[in-house]
């Protein structure tokens, strides 16, 4: 079976507000496998670079402050089509919009402030994995696979 893998950060607030137990959780959960997890300041230049996509948006700045405001969680997780159900678990940029159920849904009232990021396509998470992890993710099999997928 082929694999996917993405990228999700735990942006500043869901770190402040005590969400990454529940955030992992809710990946652990749904059967999703960790393979690569770590706890980061992110520099200005760095943010900035991760954005890059979005520098000529008008809520630019006011994003990269926000990612560099305190500690984010960057994690890689794998597993069958990870990017597309990743960010239906996540839901929709604007929290006030975001189902409940979803993670936005459930913990975010501001479109900013919306507690986590998921790469958007396989492309811009293999990007995005690649600068957050230019070591490589970590390469272990998850034995509970054999109980989610036939
Ligand atoms: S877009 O380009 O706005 O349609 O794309 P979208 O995927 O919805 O959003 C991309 C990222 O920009 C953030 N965003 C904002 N930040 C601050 N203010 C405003 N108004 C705003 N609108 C969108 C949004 O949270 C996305 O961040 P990530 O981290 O990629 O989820």
């Amino acid at each position: 079976m082929t694999m996917e893998q993405t990228f999700i950060m735990i942006k500043p607030d869901g770190v402040q507000r005590g969400l990454i137990g529940e955030i992992i959780g809710r990946f652990e959960k749904k059967g999703f496998s960790l393979k690569g997890l770590k706890f980061v300041n992110v520099e200005r230049a760095f943010a900035e670079k991760h954005y890059a996509d979005l520098s000529s948006r008008p809520f630019f700045g006011l994003l990269v402050d926000y990612i560099i405001s305190g500690p984010v969680v960057a994690m890689v997780w794998e597993g069958k089509n990870v990017v597309v159900t990743g960010r239906k678990l996540i839901g929709t940029t604007n929290p006030a919009d975001s189902p409940p159920g979803t993670i936005r849904g459930d913990y975010g009232i501001h479109i900013r402030r919306n507690i986590i990021h998921g790469s958007d396509a396989v492309e811009s998470a293999t990007k995005e994995i690649a600068l957050w992890f230019p070591e490589g993710p970590i390469a272990w099999e998850s034995a509970i696979e054999p109980w989610i997928y036939e």
